[in-house]
């Protein structure tokens, strides 16, 4: 099943919890090559996300702003995109491409994500593919400007949230995290991947 927030399509459910769990070993192995690190944003304050990525591109954000970068802070490439996400996207994406990047993001128990848009992609007719594994997250969305009405849900592990078409430079965030409501990861906690084609 599916529902529509605010033009986001949220998949209610899509992984069964064989595959989470599958996922989650595959997002471990990523980790352990190319280990989280909690980014600066551009006005100096630390994320309370810890995050790396997969794929060509990762995500990254410092004093000089966000961008995508090839290479983990530490130097080396990104390991590659985990194949479920892969999976995932040719899915529910409903376009030709295939993802060049997948952020990973770890968020414990008080992490939180301002609202933004997703703006650093060369091609906005890609949609954004979004996974959430783990503890349940307050999602806000709102439209395409600031300051505009919002609409909330809680994600749960194994939803997939496409942001396409009209709504992919929506606002969005996560308010907050339902603490030790998923048993997937045994010390808490929640994952998002999101998959994105960035040139
Ligand atoms: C994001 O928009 O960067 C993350 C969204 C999420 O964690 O679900
Ligand atoms: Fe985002």
């Amino acid at each position: 099943m599916s529902v529509d927030v605010g033009g986001i399509v949220v998949h209610l459910e899509h992984l069964t919890a064989e595959k989470q769990a599958v996922l989650v070993e595959q997002v471990r192995r990523i980790v352990r090559a190319a280990p989280l690190f909690r980014p600066e944003m551009p006005s100096g304050r630390k994320m309370s996300v810890r995050m790396t990525s997969a794929g060509t591109f990762g995500w990254t954000s410092d004093r000089a702003g966000y961008r995508y970068e090839r290479q983990h802070p530490n130097g080396m490439d990104w390991p590659p995109m985990p194949p479920i996400a892969l999976d995932i996207w040719r899915d529910v994406a409903g376009v030709a491409r295939d993802p060049q990047s997948c952020l990973i993001n770890f968020y414990d128990g008080d992490a939180k994500m301002g609202l933004h848009q997703d703006r650093d992609e060369a091609d906005m007719e890609m949609p954004v593919v979004s996974i959430s594994l783990g503890d349940e997250a307050l999602f806000r969305v709102g439209g395409a400007k600031r300051g505009g009405k919002t609409q909330s849900i809680w994600l749960k592990s194994g939803d997939v949230a496409v942001m396409g078409g009209a709504a992919r430079l929506n606002y969005h965030g996560i308010d907050r995290i339902r603490a030790n409501s998923s048993t997937l990861l045994p010390n808490g906690g929640r994952i998002n991947l999101t998959l994105r084609c960035v040139d």
